[in-house]
């Protein structure tokens, strides 16, 4: 499937190649005389990464990447990555080795928007596709790279021809759809709803079931439309009592339109279990085979969705969920959450790469299977270690990517006696004014382990 789209993708490449000729300006003249590598310092490094990728910045500290015009080339070349998943999967930046180069090249896997997918899906701990937070690059800049790291990554000598630059398509994520209902299971659904301009908005919606006995769920999809913050599903725990539950069906906003907390939202919130969820546009999560999640009979959940527009437009937020159910007699073990937040956050105004560690210690055995972390704009890394045993210091989860942290699986899951557990270890930049605590806003923070055992 991957060949099919990376084949299809060159062939579009090529197609629109063809058709540039008339488009060639002046600018591109004096390209066209200059070598490839200076074209992309010029026409690429310095429009979308130097920004952050620039001596001094903490973006280049946390990359190990400058990409300024006087050292860009030696930070690339045969140089392993920064991020130690892609350590560990030897891959280089940019290798001179041509064509054999090219698979392992880290600087490729980062830019390749047109397959974030697949990047996604299975190199979560890649961390975010380049530019952070900005246009993916252009098709025509994507192939004049490829083509630049397929001829062996030169300093000098024309590699590949500045027409193909007048390319200006892009990648667009895959397109939101809903999703099928389930034959065997529930779907729900968070109807379209607005999102002002350079606003957040979250909202809750209590969602019943009106299931006559309990159901055991293995599968659980869910597709967002662009722009999410997250979606979470949330259970309430024992101590809400029946009456205080919020009316079913309603859209319980978290902010006032003047940007204030609603209270009687806040309200119900101390009594959330994390079920399920997912900061990705599309997720479909199988639990592990024969475990399932045992779901009561007449349950709800509480349905979160928080989106973040920051552009100058309205936009919709709009979510599908499944929950795949299976019968009780294919259920081996039966599921259970695993929710660790810590409240205690305390992130000094101006304060750069400040670490909060929290133990969680396992009152019983657990074999934990998943794990995710949610945090806010101002993490830049969040790390999990075993605590005693044979897993005692072991890195277990990591993430640099606050807004899209892989949900990681376990498979053998991690096996926690009683005693033993996890050393969270989480690190802020807070470059404000004001110290940062605990808090539901994308301004406030949040150090919170999520996961599911048997
Ligand atoms: C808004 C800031 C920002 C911009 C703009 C940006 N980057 Fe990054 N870059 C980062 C951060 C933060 C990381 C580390 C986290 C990650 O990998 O997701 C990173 C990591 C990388 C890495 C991995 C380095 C390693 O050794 O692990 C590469 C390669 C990279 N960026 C290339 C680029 C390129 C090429 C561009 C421009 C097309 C670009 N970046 C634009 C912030 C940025």
């Amino acid at each position: 499937m991957k060949y099919f789209i990376l084949f299809f993708g060159y062939s579009l490449l090529f197609f629109m190649s063809c058709n540039t000729d008339e488009s060639k300006n002046g600018a591109s003249l004096i390209l066209e005389d200059m070598d490839t590598y200076a074209v992309i310092q010029s026409q690429i490094w310095d429009n979308s990464c130097i920004s952050c990728h620039v001596a001094g910045s903490p973006f280049a500290k946390q990359s190990g990447l400058v990409l300024t015009e006087d050292v860009s080339f030696l930070q690339l070349i045969n140089r392993v990555p920064t991020n130690s998943a892609a350590l560990a999967d030897g891959l280089l930046l940019v290798g001179d080795d041509g064509y054999a180069s090219f698979p392992k090249s880290f600087l490729w896997e980062k830019i390749n928007a047109n397959d974030a997918a697949h990047f996604y899906d299975d190199h979560p701990e890649y961390g975010a596709i380049m530019p952070l937070g900005d246009e993916f690059l252009t098709n025509g800049q994507l192939e004049f790279i490829r083509q630049w790291i397929e001829s062996g990554a030169p300093e000098k000598g024309k590699v590949a021809n500045v027409s193909l630059l007048d390319n200006e398509t892009r990648y667009t994520a895959i397109p939101f759809e809903p999703l099928a209902v389930p034959e065997s299971g529930f779907q729900f659904h968070i109807e379209p709803f607005t999102v002002a301009p350079g606003m957040d908005r979250e909202i809750f919606l209590y969602e019943k079931l009106n299931n006559p006995e309990a159901v055991y769920v293995n599968r659980v999809e869910i597709a967002m439309k662009s722009s999410s913050h997250h979606f979470l599903m949330y259970q309430f725990n024992e101590v809400l009592v029946p009456s205080r539950y919020p009316p079913a069906g309603l859209i319980r906003d978290v902010y006032t339109l003047a940007g204030d907390y609603r209270y009687e939202t806040l309200y119900h919130l101390q009594f959330h279990d994390f079920v399920t969820g997912t900061q990705w546009p599309k997720m479909d999560y199988h639990y592990p085979e024969g475990v399932a999640f045992e779901i009561p009979a007449n349950f709800g959940f509480d349905l979160n969705s928080h989106y973040v527009n920051k552009g100058t437009e309205p936009i919709k937020g709009e979510v599908y969920a499944n929950l795949y159910t299976i019968p009780r007699s294919e259920v081996d073990k039966i599921a259970k959450l695993l929710s660790v937040n810590n409240l205690d956050l305390n992130i000094p105004a101006n304060s750069s790469q400040h670490k909060i560690l929290y133990n969680f210690i396992a009152s019983e055995e657990m074999n934990v299977f998943q794990l995710f972390s949610h945090a806010h704009a101002n993490m830049t890394e969040f790390r999990v270690y075993g605590l005693g045993g044979d897993i005692d210091n072991e890195l277990l989860y990591i993430t640099f990517d606050w807004e899209h942290p892989p949900i990681k699986e376990f498979d053998p899951p991690i096996l926690l006696e009683a005693g033993q557990g996890f050393r969270i270890e989480t690190t802020y930049d807070n470059p404000n004014s004001r110290a940062l605590t605990f808090g539901l806003r994308s301004t406030d923070e949040m150090m919170i382990l999520f996961g599911a055992y048997y």
